[in-house]
């Protein structure tokens, strides 16, 4: 079989990570772009210099070059810059929208076939805007931050009952900013976390979910998460380039799905080498569906002021 490539651009923490996991999977090679092209090059040396090691071929480049993206298979977005302590993912909005707003045309001119995955924050709305700027279809332009939600959800209802991570399934929808954790809709071997977990407890469970990025931030004080996120960028990656047709909740454009039109938010989707190949739609209580609204409005916000960006740098 030929192998498959991944393009990441931005070689940071997530970046770097990223191409780690993949390497370590041993199934795509890894095209590691960023603007500080030697430390791209220096991570991917390091990433391939394990290889032997750990019985991995995959080819890491490291680059500044796009030219070495041609043909990739899935192009994940990270440059940009992490949330700083005190900082809002607002906050992040404008600068990383010039950036991603050029990664996502320097990509797309050049795999147009790619399924394209950001991860850069203010993620709903960089998942909007390179959907916008590389004009590619909705099936193929997609943001990671449910699966790292969701993960995050299972590890501590895990922790919290003293099972196996492997017991918990988890689901968290709405924007990243403002996510909305589903206890009705996570299950530990089969059996419904609220049956398991009192009230309180599970309240205090999600408000660690909603928080676990923030916690992070503040302790690490030089950037933000990515052990965790770069884990979930691969889930998403391999049920692409295996063609899984695996249901994993998704920053994804919905028209028509849970009342909102055109709009990036995450749900649950089902990822297989198309990309996005359909919606689950929940049945959401009134109440969850009043909180999925509200997430919308702030997404909708945000990909207002996007907009605005975009036309300003094209004027
Ligand atoms: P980092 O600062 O370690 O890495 C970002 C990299 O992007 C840097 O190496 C920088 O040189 C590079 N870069 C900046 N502008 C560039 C450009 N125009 N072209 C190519 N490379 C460029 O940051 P980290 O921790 O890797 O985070 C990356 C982004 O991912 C941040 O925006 C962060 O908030 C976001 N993030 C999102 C998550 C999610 O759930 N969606 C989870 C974790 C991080
Ligand atoms: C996180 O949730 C910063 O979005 C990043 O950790």
């Amino acid at each position: 079989m030929m192998r498959r490539k991944v393009t990441i651009v931005g070689a940071g923490n997530v970046g770097g990570t990223t191409a780690q996991r993949l390497a370590e999977k041993d199934i795509a090679d890894v095209v590691l772009v960023d603007l500080a092209v030697n430390m791209a090059k220096a991570k991917s040396l390091d990433i391939l210099e394990a290889g032997p090691i750990y019985g991995y071929n995959a080819r890491i480049v490291g680059t500044g070059d796009y030219e070495e993206t041609v043909g990739s298979d899935v192009c994940v977005i990270t440059a940009g810059i992490p949330r700083r302590p005190g900082m809002t993912r607002d906050q992040l909005l404008e600068v990383n929208t010039k950036v991603v707003a050029s990664v996502a045309r320097a990509l797309g001119e050049r795999s147009p076939k790619a399924v394209l995955l950001v991860v850069t924050n203010p993620l709903d709305a960089m998942t909007y805007l390179t959907y916008k700027v590389s004009g590619f279809p909705k099936e193929r332009v997609m943001g990671m931050a449910g699966v790292l939600d969701a993960s995050r959800f299972s590890a501590f209802v895990a922790m919290e009952l003293g099972v196996s991570v492997e017991n918990v399934q988890a689901m968290v929808i709405g924007g990243h900013v403002d996510m909305i954790p589903l206890p009705r809709y996570t299950k530990v071997a089969g059996i419904a976390v609220e049956e398991l977990i009192k009230k309180e407890r599970l309240d205090a469970v999600v408000r660690h979910t909603v928080e676990a990025g923030g916690e992070i931030v503040e302790l690490l004080k030089t950037g933000s998460a990515y052990y965790a996120p770069s884990a979930a960028v691969v889930e998403m990656v391999e049920a692409i380039l295996k063609d899984k047709k695996k249901i994993l909740p998704a920053t994804v454009l919905c028209q028509g799905e849970y009342g909102l039109r055109d709009i990036f938010i995450g749900v649950p989707a089902k990822l297989g080498v198309r990309g996005v190949e359909g919606i689950v739609e929940l049945r959401l209580t009134e109440e969850e569906g009043v909180l999925l609204k509200k997430s919308a409005q702030v997404v909708k916000a945000q990909c207002e002021t996007v907009d605005r960006l975009i036309l300003q740098e094209t004027k």
